[in-house]
C-alpha cells in the first residue's frame, strides 16, 4: 500500500439540544441539531514507515490507543477482517479545535480518519458499516460522516440529514478550561434530582419543542443551565455575545465553548474582538453546507483522488 492524504476535520455546533430522558444503557436520549462550521483540524495520513504512529501539535492530546483516531484505525482494520496489527501509517494531527469544548474535535478527527483510511487502504466497507464503527467510537462520531445540518436522535448517533441552514456567521468562544461530556450529563441529572424535591422536574417523555430554524427565537441547550451553574463565566460570555448583537447565543454540546449567530461577518468579527478576554479565545467563522464540507475535505492527496468518489459524500 502507498499513498498519502491530508484532510480537514470540521467542528460542529449544536443548534439546539434537548435531553429527553435516560436510556437503559445509561446514555441520554437526545434530540439535537448538529451543524458543521468552518473551524477545522487538519490530519495527514501517510502509508509507510515501520509502524502505525501518531503525532499531534498539542501535547495534551494522547497519541496512542487512547486517541479516537487510533481507535478508529484499529476498528476499521478489524472490520476489514485483517486481524494482524495495524499496518505502518504516519498520522499527523494539526489541532485547531479545542478539546473538551463541545465542538466535537476528537469525534471529527475520528470520522476523518475512517474516511481517509478506508480510501488509503482501498477498503470495501459495506453500506452502514462505517456508520456502525463510528457509533461504537462515540455518540458524536456518526454526524461527522455526514456533515452539514443534521438531526441527531438516540444517543445523538442516529443521524438524519436535514436541508442545510442558510449561511450563518458564527462566533465561537472557548475558555481556558474544558468540560467533560459525562460530567455535564452528571450535573444535568444532579440538578434534575434536586429540582424534583422542590417543584416538579420536566417530564422526559414530553414532546420536545420544534427544532431550531433560522427564523426561530433562540437556541435551547438543556445542558447549558447545569454547566453554567458550575461555570458562571460561560453565562457571562453568553450575555456578552447577546449584547454584541447575536441573534441567538448558546453553549455548544456539553461545553465549554459557546457560540453566537450574527447577521453579517462584520458584526461577527466585532463581537469576537469584544469577547476575547479573560483567557477566552473567540473566532469568527461560518456554517458550512454538507456539499461545502465535502468539497473542502481533501486538502491534497497522492495519488490524486477522483472528485466523483471523494469521501465525505454519503448521499
Ligand atoms: O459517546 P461519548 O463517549 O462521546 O460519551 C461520553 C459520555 O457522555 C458517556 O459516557 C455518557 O456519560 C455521556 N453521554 C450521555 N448521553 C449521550 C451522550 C453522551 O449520557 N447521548
Amino acid at each position: 500500500m502507498t499513498g498519502a492524504v491530508t484532510v480537514r476535520a470540521f467542528a460542529k455546533i449544536n443548534l439546539g439540544l434537548r435531553v429527553r430522558g435516560i436510556r437503559p444503557d445509561g446514555y441520554h436520549e437526545l434530540h439535537t441539531v448538529f451543524q458543521t462550521v468552518a473551524l477545522s483540524d487538519t490530519l495527514t495520513f501517510r502509508v509507510g514507515g515501520t509502524a502505525f504512529r501518531m503525532h499531534c501539535t498539542r501535547d495534551d492530546v494522547p497519541v496512542d490507543e487512547r486517541n479516537l483516531v487510533w481507535r478508529a484505525a484499529a476498528a476499521l482494520w478489524g472490520a476489514l477482517g485483517r486481524a494482524s496489527a495495524l499496518p505502518p501509517v504516519s498520522v499527523v494531527i494539526r489541532k485547531t479545535i479545542p478539546p473538551r469544548a463541545g465542538l466535537g474535535g476528537g469525534s471529527a478527527d475520528a470520522a476523518a480518519a475512517l474516511l481517509a483510511l478506508a480510501r488509503l487502504w482501498r477498503a470495501r466497507v459495506p453500506a452502514g458499516a462505517l456508520e456502525r464503527i463510528a457509533a461504537d467510537l462515540g455518540a458524536d462520531v456518526p454526524f461527522f460522516l455526514c456533515g452539514g445540518t443534521a438531526l441527531g436522535l438516540g444517543r445523538g448517533d442516529e443521524i438524519y440529514p436535514l436541508a442545510d441552514t442558510p449561511p450563518l456567521h458564527v462566533v465561537i468562544a472557548y475558555p481556558p478550561f474544558g468540560v467533560s461530556t459525562s460530567e455535564a450529563f452528571g450535573w444535568y441529572e444532579a440538578d434534575r434530582a434536586s429540582q424534583r424535591t422542590g417543584r416538579a422536574g420536566r417530564n422526559p417523555t414530553e414532546r420536545p419543542p420544534a427544532i431550531w430554524r433560522p427564523d426561530s427565537a433562540g437556541v435551547t441547550n438543556d445542558l447549558e443551565p447545569p454547566v453554567v451553574r458550575r461555570h458562571p463565566a460561560i453565562g457571562d460570555v453568553l450575555r456578552r455575545l447577546r449584547a454584541a448583537g447575536a441573534a441567538s447565543a448558546a453553549m455548544s454540546g456539553s461545553g465549554s465553548a459557546v457560540f453566537g449567530l450574527f447577521p453579517d461577518a462584520a458584526r461577527a468579527r466585532q463581537a469576537a474582538a469584544r469577547v476575547s478576554r479573560h483567557g477566552w479565545v473567540a473566532r469568527a467563522t461560518r456554517t458550512l453546507t454538507r456539499e461545502q464540507a465535502a468539497a473542502r475535505f481533501v486538502v491534497r492527496a497522492r495519488p490524486p483522488w477522483p472528485a466523483a468518489s471523494r469521501p465525505g459524500r454519503r448521499r
